[in-house]
């Protein structure tokens, strides 16, 4: 439900580039809201709906100015951003210079001055509509690449707060990041904040490295929290902590949904409407380069190609949110996708039986759960991933124990669910094995990695890391 707010302050502030929920312009030229993309919303907004916080985001549409709403339990804070300003500060800065450069260079980032200056810019109007909407003391959770300069702009603004930041996607290696025109301002601007927070270690590691190299921060020191370990560096007579949360899902929720009735009888329906074959392979993802989504189609297509299945017994869906649509590596990578899927059902599919049933859509959340718990295999083969929670919630689906996970060595998730079908995605003959290896593997094999997997999925949940985090910058906001 969602109504106009007052512009009361809060005690617990998100700040994120999209709000949870985007606004959504209709050919009748109505309006309505609905569920932003990506992960970062799926993890934090169960969360910050017990917290009664506010959330600080763009409505994901350029060039609307709106008031301050209320979304059931959590306040949302528009920032709007212009045409031009999407275009260098959101398309251009974010997502061609630091999402490529973040997630190992698998595309060239593109360097431009007046992307970067929008950057300063924008993340200057979020800092400032931050400090308005914060009570005095109250605590501020900055999340991702997008906004990296915020920490240390709102501290300047308002010194009271305490500031978290914690970043989405994986924190390069050194060398990758000393590309970076700007590294200094980047560091010093994450340096704003009182507890810096990555999905890994490894993460941490090089971004302390890079604290002392480029800030001058000072040797570090590591103390062992209640659940994780941190680092210490300081630097401007202030004690920054660093330390890996890897973000997770709402575990629960997701494991209820799977058992209820009318989502197996939905499951037992798309078995159905596949044309019961023996086999679903599963791939859900937004549509973007760095998902492997067509590294699994090629391993698919020559399994078909070798004889080592056949498309009347294994068939695949691959869901795909849109994403990202006027960046030009995405639209590249969109028109290899989709001929990649047409020339594999060319070849292996039959009339009203394709091999690979492909949708460019963002499905209702029920209806993916369905899918998850219909899926004998899902296929997670990120060439770089900081997380992928597609692979916890398949296991959070799966309280039946069946199902195999096939999942890429480099996302993230890898770190925990050591029990799923690990591949190396540059490895396609070790794809298509591993693929073959989850087809086949037995009843017995299938319930005893999956059982692990749960056991890691169901206890280290969204609140979990949401606690640990707040826990580790010293927050009331986590009880
Ligand atoms: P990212 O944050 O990079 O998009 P994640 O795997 O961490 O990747 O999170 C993706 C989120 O988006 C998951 O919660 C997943 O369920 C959801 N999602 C992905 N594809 C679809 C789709 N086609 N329809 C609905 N939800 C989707
Ligand atoms: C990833 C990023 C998020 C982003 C999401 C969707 O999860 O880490 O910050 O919001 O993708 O991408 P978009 O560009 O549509 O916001």
């Amino acid at each position: 439900m969602i109504d106009a707010a007052s512009s009361a302050t809060a005690d617990f502030v998100v700040v994120a580039n999209r709000l949870p929920v985007d606004l959504e312009r209709l050919p009748d030229g109505t309006q309505r809201w609905k569920t932003s993309p990506g992960g970062l919303v799926t993890a934090l907004e169960p969360f910050l709906r017990v917290h009664h916080g506010a959330w600080v985001g763009w409505p994901g549409v350029p060039d609307v100015e709106v008031e301050p709403i209320k979304d059931d339990d959590m306040t949302l804070h528009p920032v709007p951003l212009s045409t031009v300003e999407v275009a260098d500060y959101y398309e251009g800065f974010s997502n061609a210079t630091l999402w490529p450069l973040y997630h190992d260079v698998v595309a060239p980032p593109v360097f431009h001055r007046h992307w970067w200056n929008a950057y300063q810019e924008i993340n200057e109007r979020f800092a400032a509509a931050t400090a308005k909407v914060a009570s005095e003391n109250a605590t501020v959770w900055v999340q991702d690449y997008q906004l990296q300069l915020v920490p240390r702009m709102l501290r300047e603004l308002r010194p009271d707060l305490r500031i978290g930041f914690f970043l989405h996607i994986p924190f390069p290696p050194v060398e990758l990041f000393l590309q970076l025109p700007w590294r200094t301002e980047l560091i010093r601007g994450l340096l704003g904040a009182d507890l810096v927070g990555f999905h890994l270690p490894g993460g941490a590691q090089n971004f302390m490295f890079l604290a002392r190299r480029l800030a001058g921060a000072s040797a570090s020191r590591s103390t062992v929290g209640i659940r994780t370990r941190l680092g210490e560096v300081n630097v401007d007579d202030r004690t920054v902590r660093v330390g890996a949360f890897p973000i997770s899902i709402d575990s629960t929720a997701l494991d209820k949904m799977a058992r209820s009735k009318p989502i197996r009888q939905r499951a037992g329906q798309i078995r159905g409407e596949l044309g019961n074959p023996k086999t679903i392979l599963l791939g859900v993802d937004r549509l973007d380069y760095t998902k492997g989504i067509d590294v699994r189609l090629r391993a698919l297509e020559e399994l078909y190609a070798d004889g080592r299945i056949n498309a009347d017994d294994v068939v695949m869906v691959q869901l795909a949110t849109p994403s990202r649509e006027r960046v030009e590596h995405y639209q590249r990578m969109r028109n290899d996708i989709e001929q990649a899927v047409g020339r594999i059902n060319g070849e292996f599919g039959r009339v009203g039986h394709p091999a690979v049933h492909y949708l460019h859509q963002s499905i209702p959340r029920e209806e993916l759960i369905a899918f998850y718990v219909a899926a004998d295999v899902m296929l997670v083969t990120p060439v770089r991933d900081g997380m992928n929670l597609v692979a916890k919630e398949y296991v959070a689906c799966r309280p039946d124990l069946d199902g195999a996970l096939v999942l890429s060595e480099f996302a993230g998730a890898a770190a925990e669910l050591t029990r799923a079908f690990l591949v190396n995605p540059h490895d396609l003959d070790g794809i298509k094995s591993a693929i073959e290896r989850a087809i086949r593997a037995g009843p017995d094999e299938r319930h005893r990695r999956m059982r692990t997997l749960r056991r890691q999925v169901m206890t280290h949940d969204v609140q979990r890391w949401a606690q640990s985090f707040l826990a580790a910058l010293g927050s009331d906001a986590r009880s």
